[in-house]
């Protein structure tokens, strides 16, 4: 039943308008149909959304009553009071959708509440009901907006080239069809069949059927729990990215959002494998109790405010990189070892999105052996990843498994394995190292370990205090006896063993400045990381270091002790192979 809201309410519901475009008409009306029940929704579109948006559902239908009633503003059957503001269920609450379409269009409603009797059928023009009869009707409801801001000429004005608004459209139509794979969802584009999902009761082949069979089959999935808020749904391979974050999903409770804390921990949870502007793909359903989630903060209801939002922040953490780690630990066999390898690189191996190229010509440098040309790529695209999915534990000791051959311009490690040449990053490999020590030290309160002969003062900035004061605590923990020293400065007493001593001071100076600079990013968490981060690059071996065969075996067997080996903290690979048979085949030993 259908009731207006009282004014305290309405005016609690956050004003603005709703309908900027065709597709938040089909935006309201998807949401409507869904909120009815509806398991079947015909869209029709044409022009764009600029002549006609008609959405017809088998849902719950209205009585006579409701439809007039449905057409005034703040008039909703979803919530009642104002504490109902606080546990919404459904997709709409605000009663503003129907009366605003309404407003600035030809609008028909047609409606029939599971064939109890004659239907009710509505058309109202520019906001005034002009004919209301009682037909036969199918039961459920059908809308139709002809003719969109016929009477706000601005608006119309504003509208993009009709292939604009028709893929804004099928965007959020995409959006909201991810989330409801229990519905059949058709659209048509001036009369043909654009889209047409059926109900599918395994929701990952509504993912191949919206985002393609390829994502589906490289994805990981996620499902983590805790308490009453769990995290699920699909991500990609780090291996398979993107430049923009467009490929990213997150839903509350099965409602579409946009939402910086849920982004961030998903960033977050890739840990290091990602680099600034990439950006994996992810679908991902946050399902937490209604009243922890405020969910009327925007007229367009496309973004959430959660009560308990570091709680939201890390289930989305845990959920993802526990997922990834499991997926993607490191396994020399992943590399193929066919002459193809320029044009794979294995989905679940994020250094082996480095590849390399023969010379595409022998001809041209036949007359200079020893000069191959040999390319790194690091701009593969999705689409020659193939689809495979990694779930092998790790548990071989793949780095000290290698037989060190020597260095390389003292920058890199070469060695030999089973397969062919494994080439590391010195620096970034032993900066992944230094940082997961570092890390482990603050999880396990490893106390503090070198004592520095004369304790270090260090002088700071405001700014500088403030973020080294935050951490503090935490750093502690990882084996840096530092305290306050009165005013901005800080004494040092101690180090952890495995950062280097030398110039302590200068180095915890610069990382901190450097912090204050870039204007670290939110949390505490992300804080320390960066102080880590920073710390394990600048105690790190340098490249242009000469090492001795015992510290680079030390140096593999640290890193088997690694959780996400292939990466440096930054997001850099740490290393890269080439298979024996690229050797032969760029050898003609066999072609
Ligand atoms: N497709 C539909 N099927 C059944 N009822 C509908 C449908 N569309 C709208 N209604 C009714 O009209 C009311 C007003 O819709 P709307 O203006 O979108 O507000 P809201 O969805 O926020 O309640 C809804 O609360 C619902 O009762
Ligand atoms: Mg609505």
């Amino acid at each position: 039943m259908i009731k207006i809201l009282s004014e305290s309410i309405s005016n609690k519901v956050a004003a603005g308008e709703v309908v900027e475009r065709p597709a938040s008409v089909v935006k309201e009306l998807l949401e409507n149909a869904l909120d009815a029940g509806g398991t079947r929704i015909i869209i029709d579109v044409e022009k764009g959304g600029r002549s006609l948006i008609r959405v017809a559902d088998n849902g719950s239908g209205m009585t006579h009553d409701d439809a007039l009633l449905s057409l005034e503003r703040y008039a909703t059957s979803k919530i009642f009071n104002e504490s109902d503001l606080f546990s919404i269920k459904t997709l709409g609450f605000r009663g503003e959708a129907v009366p605003s379409m309404a407003s600035v269009s030809k609008f028909y409603l047609e409606t029939n509440q599971n064939n109890h009797g004659p239907g009710t059928s509505i058309f109202v023009d520019g906001g005034k009901i002009k004919k209301v009869t009682r037909p036969g009707a199918p039961s459920g409801t059908m809308v139709t907006v002809k003719q969109l801001f016929f009477n706000v000429p601005a608006r119309r004005k504003f509208l993009k080239t009709i292939n604009t608004e028709m893929a804004h459209i099928s965007d959020i139509t995409s959006k909201i069809a991810l989330s409801h794979p229990g519905v059949h969802f058709k659209i048509f584009h001036n009369g043909k069949v654009i889209k047409d999902w059926s109900s599918v009761s395994d929701p990952s082949n509504r993912v191949a059927d919206v985002l393609g069979k390829n994502m589906k089959n490289s994805f990981y999935q996620v499902e983590y729990k805790e308490g009453l808020y769990s995290v699920s749904g699909w991500i990609s391979s780090s291996a398979d990215l993107r430049a923009t974050s467009r490929g990213l999903y997150i839903y509350v409770n099965g409602r579409f959002v946009r939402d910086k804390t849920v982004r961030h921990a998903l960033i977050e949870g890739y840990a290091g494998r990602l680099m600034k502007g990439e950006f994996p793909t992810a679908v991902l359903f946050i399902t937490l109790p209604h009243g922890d989630v405020d969910v009327n903060v925007h007229p367009a209801k496309n973004e959430v405010r959660f009560f308990q939002q570091k709680a939201v922040h890390d289930l989305v953490v845990k959920g993802v990189s526990s997922t990834i780690d499991i997926a993607e630990q490191p396994k020399w066999e992943t590399i193929d070892t066919d002459y193809a390898v320029t044009k794979y690189a294995s989905a679940s191996d994020p250094a082996a999105g480095y590849v390399f190229e023969p010379p595409a010509d022998y001809n041209s440098t036949r007359d200079m052996p020893g000069q191959l040309n040999i390319e790194t790529r690091s701009d593969f695209s999705q689409k020659e990843i193939p689809a495979k999915k990694q779930t092998t534990f790790w548990n071989k000791k793949y780095f000290s498994g290698l037989r060190i051959i020597g260095q390389l311009h003292n920058v890199y490690i070469l060695c030999e394995s089973d397969e062919g040449l494994v080439l590391l990053d010195q620096h970034a490999a032993h900066e992944r190292i230094l940082f997961e020590q570092l890390k482990k030290g603050v999880e396990n309160s490893m106390g503090p370990a070198q004592q520095l002969l004369v304790p270090e003062t260090l002088e700071l900035g405001f700014m500088e205090k403030n973020i080294l004061e935050k951490i503090l605590p935490d750093l502690v923990k990882a084996g840096f006896d530092m305290e306050p020293f009165g005013g901005n400065s800080f004494i040092i007493k101690a180090v952890p063993v495995f950062i280097s001593c030398a110039d302590v001071k200068s180095v915890i100076l610069e990382v901190v400045e450097t912090m204050a600079e870039t204007g670290s990013s939110s949390g505490i968490s992300s804080k320390l990381d960066q102080f880590l981060m920073l710390i394990a690059c600048h105690s790190a071996i340098r490249a242009k270091q000469s090492l001795a065969h015992e510290q680079m075996e030390e140096l593999l067997n640290q890193l088997d002790g690694c959780e996400n080996p292939s990466r440096c903290p930054h997001g850099r690979p740490t290393w890269i192979s080439l298979s024996s048979v690229f050797f032969e085949k760029s050898f003609k030993r066999i072609v």
